[in-house]
């Protein structure tokens, strides 16, 4: 695609201006983020009817809640009256029904409309056809995912097949049984960097020697270069003097009893396009979700999860959650440093990647296609 030739081992990256430019963010959120699935909330920050979240999902802000029926339910978070914002707290929970705080009209936890000033003399005013406008939503792996797109991709194909072309198979995740675990750490990171840079980022392990050195302790065969997610079905083993999956590799937490003999001591990475990451080990998982904000900041939002006695039983995970948190701030510190490099007079036509990376040209692939006829220059 570029007119310079390349030698055999490099194919080029995305051009600069992928990281960049407003106007591909915004065809990003148009034709990515608000039309695929996309993970907005664990299951168990709503954990009684009423609790409530908003999560922008491309330029939409919406309303995460579980209904009467135990149900989860999302909304577009826009008053059916003149428009306003329905909540603004990030987090919350009401009764029974959200109030809009201009004119008061007023929402049942289903959506429908229920109460507004004069509207007993309003009788031709449909409570559901005003109602909020509900979302598609989806629980899986104990995590809650919406759609904004009329007519939704299979989330079949989209999330569950992700992890089947990863794993090889759907019952390889199951046995982490991750609906019943807990959350025992949440960190959020402020990234200054494209979400795209995030997600090559951890689809390649070339940089793993590099910056990640308590990784490659336990984990030796990353100091090669060869990422996890580059064979199918593969997780890498536990270095023999490893104990577990923690930052020096000492003793990690209790394992998850349904995790199979071959899954034991060792690490498998699954991306989910376009932004969830899921890292299984045998007393662990480690989900993140990234929130694009703009061309050159991510939030992500990272859960280390747990079998319930151990963060119940008020177990120390110190040990365990220092390993990854020390990865991630290591990957976000070197995606940060790319970022300004995008718009650089040098990278206008973009990098290249090795061979270990050529699989990341299938990532480009994707987002060109996704983006359709427009491309920079
Ligand atoms: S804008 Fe919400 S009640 Fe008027
Ligand atoms: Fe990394």
């Amino acid at each position: 695609m570029t007119s310079t030739s390349l030698p055999d081992s490099l194919i080029a990256t995305l051009p600069g201006s992928y990281y960049t430019d407003p106007g591909i963010f915004a065809q990003e959120q148009e034709r990515i983020f608000e039309t695929m699935w996309f993970c907005v909330a664990r299951s168990s920050e709503l954990a009684k009817p009423g609790a409530f979240k908003t999560v922008d999902v491309g330029r939409e802000s919406i309303l995460v809640t579980r209904s009467r029926d135990e149900s989860i339910r999302a909304f577009f978070n826009v008053c059916r009256h003149r428009g306003a914002k329905l909540c603004i707290e990030e987090t919350g929970e009401v009764k029974r029904a959200f109030q809009c705080p201009y004119h008061a009209w007023t929402y049942d936890l289903n959506g429908k409309l229920v109460a507004a000033p004069n509207l007993t003399r309003m009788p031709d005013v449909g409570r559901t056809e005003y109602g909020l406008v509900g979302v598609r939503v989806r629980e899986w792996l104990g995590y809650v995912w919406v759609c904004l797109a009329e007519n939704p991709p299979s989330f079949e194909d989209q999330v569950i097949g992700a992890v089947r072309t990863r794993l090889g198979d759907v019952e390889s995740i199951e046995h982490y049984d991750m609906a019943n675990l807990e959350v025992g750490r949440r960190i959020v990171y402020d990234v200054k960097a494209n979400w795209k840079l995030i997600i090559e980022n951890f689809m390649e392990c070339y940089h793993c020697a590099t910056i990640h050195p308590e990784l490659t302790e336990v984990l030796p065969e990353f100091a090669d270069g060869y990422a996890a997610q580059y064979y199918v079905g593969h997780g890498a083993e536990f270095g023999t003097d490893i104990k577990g999956f923690t930052v020096d590799g000492s003793e990690g937490l209790d394992r998850i009893p349904t995790v199979t003999e071959d899954q034991d001591r060792r690490y498998y990475a699954i991306t989910i396009k376009p932004q969830v990451f899921i890292n299984l080990v045998p007393d662990h998982v480690i989900f993140h979700r990234m929130y694009p904000v703009a061309a050159d900041r991510t939030i992500v939002e990272c859960d280390w999860l747990y079998l319930k006695d151990v963060v119940r039983g008020g177990k120390d995970v110190s040990r365990s959650v220092e390993l990854f948190d020390r990865v991630n701030r290591q990957d976000f510190d070197a995606c940060e440093r790319c970022q300004p490099a995008m718009s650089s007079r040098l990278y206008a036509k973009g990098g290249v990647l090795v061979p270990s990376e050529h699989h990341i040209g299938a990532f480009h692939d994707w987002v060109r296609e996704r983006l359709g006829a427009r491309q920079p220059e």
